[in-house]
């Protein structure tokens, strides 16, 4: 079989997949349409549990219909507030954090991620991840909000202590028009 390097979804996903194992807490820090939910409920089988962020309701709603018509609903608790908030609705270690930021295509633009709100979701992503858990960004800097949030996030992420996170960049460099790419964040303490 002809080799293809895997594209930032695809390795994002592979990824993930090696983090969890069935039965774990894992979030999705921005449902949108769902495609990232459904995934991770998949991933945690019928005895773990995906919580589901996203400040629009429509947002929510879509994700709540894919995933009831795939009989996953009972895995998942959505949940409509900031993902800034996540650790006032989460008790447990969480193994897997999604966050696929920008805007919901198709929808209002001014419902898009914001850097500040963004980094203080991951930093406290980072505190309840167990060890070696894994967080997943993916940043898009093709539009003008996207370009700031990714000099930001990878400015900070960058900086962070080595011995406490591994941080991986999955990137295209010679793509066209501002491509997306992905960070992997490790926990290692
Ligand atoms: C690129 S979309 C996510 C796509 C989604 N993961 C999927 O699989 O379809 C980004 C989403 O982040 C949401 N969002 C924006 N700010 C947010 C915040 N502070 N907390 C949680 N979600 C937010 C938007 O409403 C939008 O639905």
């Amino acid at each position: 079989m002809r080799f293809m390097l895997l594209n930032i979804l695809q390795f994002v996903q592979h990824c993930i997949r090696q983090a969890i194992k069935a039965g774990d807490t894992v979030i999705d820090a921005t449902a949108g349409n769902g495609h990232d939910t459904v995934f991770l409920a998949q991933c945690v089988s019928s005895d773990g549990q995906v919580l589901a962020f996203d400040i629009q309701p429509a947002a929510l709603e879509i994700t709540r219909h894919k995933l009831l018509q795939l009989d996953l609903l009972s895995r998942v608790q959505l949940i409509q507030s900031g993902h800034e908030r996540m650790q006032e609705f989460c008790d447990d270690r969480v193994s897997v954090i999604m966050f696929n930021l920008g805007y919901l295509p198709g929808a209002d633009k001014q419902f898009t991620t914001q850097a500040a709100s963004s980094l203080q979701a991951i930093q406290a992503g980072l505190n309840l991840l167990a060890k070696d858990g894994l967080i997943s960004i993916v940043l898009y800097p093709g539009h003008e909000q996207g370009k700031i949030e990714a000099i930001l996030v990878e400015q900070w992420a960058a900086n962070l202590p080595q011995k406490e996170v591994t941080v991986l960049q999955y990137r295209f460099m010679n793509r066209v028009n501002n491509a997306p790419y992905a960070l992997l964040l490790q926990k290692r303490i």
